[in-house]
């Protein structure tokens, strides 16, 4: 039985009592719903990792309520502070070395020897992990390889009755996973393009990115198909044909439009939910393909493409 639970105190702390017993919650950050775990309790790192059907090479974030705790488990160069001051609560996740000794289960970085960290600035998640002190591994609360989710909603839809709790928070307003930075002695990396655009990245070392995220180093098991609705899904599209639902962008009207005026932040709020209902709509229209018109590649319009391309990807 998956519990749907409101806001409320009592009800956050009942989630941070099943972390604290080896449960599964999901939780609202402003990027997309989590799947969460006592990040140090193996067994419930392995719960998330079969909920979810994920191939555990891929790594895991881990949740933090403030940076003291986050400097338990992550060893913080002068960079990697700047960059948490700068962004931190909010839509970015550092890679960092791993502290020695610091209690992580294993299976929340794949035998890596670093760790992925973030602040969320949601206030539900940050009251949520304020109570429960310690670090929460959670990926995105959807099954692997499909869309991630933006409601409480869609994580019922996608995983009731293999997690404990939902506790819900309302719509994500950012409605793209965080920005991922690898953060080296000398040079930061791009992993993820993710709700900090890249443009607003307060860092003095370069951040290196390619010029598409596609020839990024990539976080371990990115797969290549990912975010995939049921349809199969083409990009920068202006005309559709006859069997496409068209999901529009500024001027190029289609079906549904992610912004008539052209905004990358509404299009990226909007974007999973839309994918998601174009998926149902193109279903009950007897169309088998979903086409999404050009997304400017610059702002939040990189990780929207990234994500678009891996919609697309062929189904491995
Ligand atoms: O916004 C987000 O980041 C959401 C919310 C829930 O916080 N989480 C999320 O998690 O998107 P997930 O598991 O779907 O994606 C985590 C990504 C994966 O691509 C993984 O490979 C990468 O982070 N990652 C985790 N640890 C890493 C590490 N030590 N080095 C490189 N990449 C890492
Ligand atoms: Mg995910």
């Amino acid at each position: 039985m998956t519990q749907m639970l409101k806001p409320t105190d009592l009800n956050i702390a009942q989630c941070a009592d099943i972390w604290r017993s080896g449960g599964l919650v999901a939780f609202p950050t402003e990027t997309v719903y989590g799947l969460g775990a006592d990040a140090c309790n193996g067994d419930a790192v392995a719960a998330i990792y079969a909920a979810k059907a994920r191939p555990s090479f891929n790594p895991l974030i881990i949740h933090v309520a403030d940076i003291t705790t986050a400097q338990r488990y992550a060893v913080f160069s002068d960079t990697a502070l700047q960059l948490a001051q700068a962004h931190w609560p909010g839509p970015l996740s550092l890679v960092l070395p791993i502290k020695r000794g610091c209690g992580l289960s294993e299976l929340v970085t794949a035998g890596l020897e670093t760790v992925a960290v973030r602040i969320p600035e949601n206030p539900l998640a940050r009251q949520l992990l304020g109570r429960f002190g310690g670090a929460v591994a959670a990926p995105s609360a959807n099954p692997s390889g499909a869309i991630s989710p933006t409601t409480a909603r869609h994580v019922h839809a996608g995983l009731s009755g293999k997690i404990d709790a939902i506790i819900d928070g309302g719509p994500c307003h950012v409605g793209l996973e965080s920005t991922i930075l690898k953060v080296g002695p000398d040079r930061v990396h791009l992993l993820r393009a993710g709700g900090l655009p890249l443009e607003d990245i307060a860092c003095d070392v370069v951040v290196s990115h390619p010029r598409g995220t596609e020839d990024a180093p990539q976080s371990p098991g990115q797969l290549q198909s990912h975010y995939a609705p049921n349809a199969q899904l083409r990009m920068n599209v202006t005309e559709a044909h006859e069997r496409e639902y068209h999901i529009g962008f500024g001027a190029v009207a289609g079906q549904i439009n992610l912004s008539r005026s052209a905004d990358l932040r509404e299009a990226a709020t909007k974007l999973f939910a839309y994918l998601r209902m174009a998926d149902e709509d193109a279903a009950t229209l007897g169309k088998s393909h979903i086409a999404v018109a050009p997304i400017p590649h610059e702002g939040l319009g990189m990780a929207i493409n990234d994500r678009l391309k891996r919609a697309s990807a062929p189904r491995g």
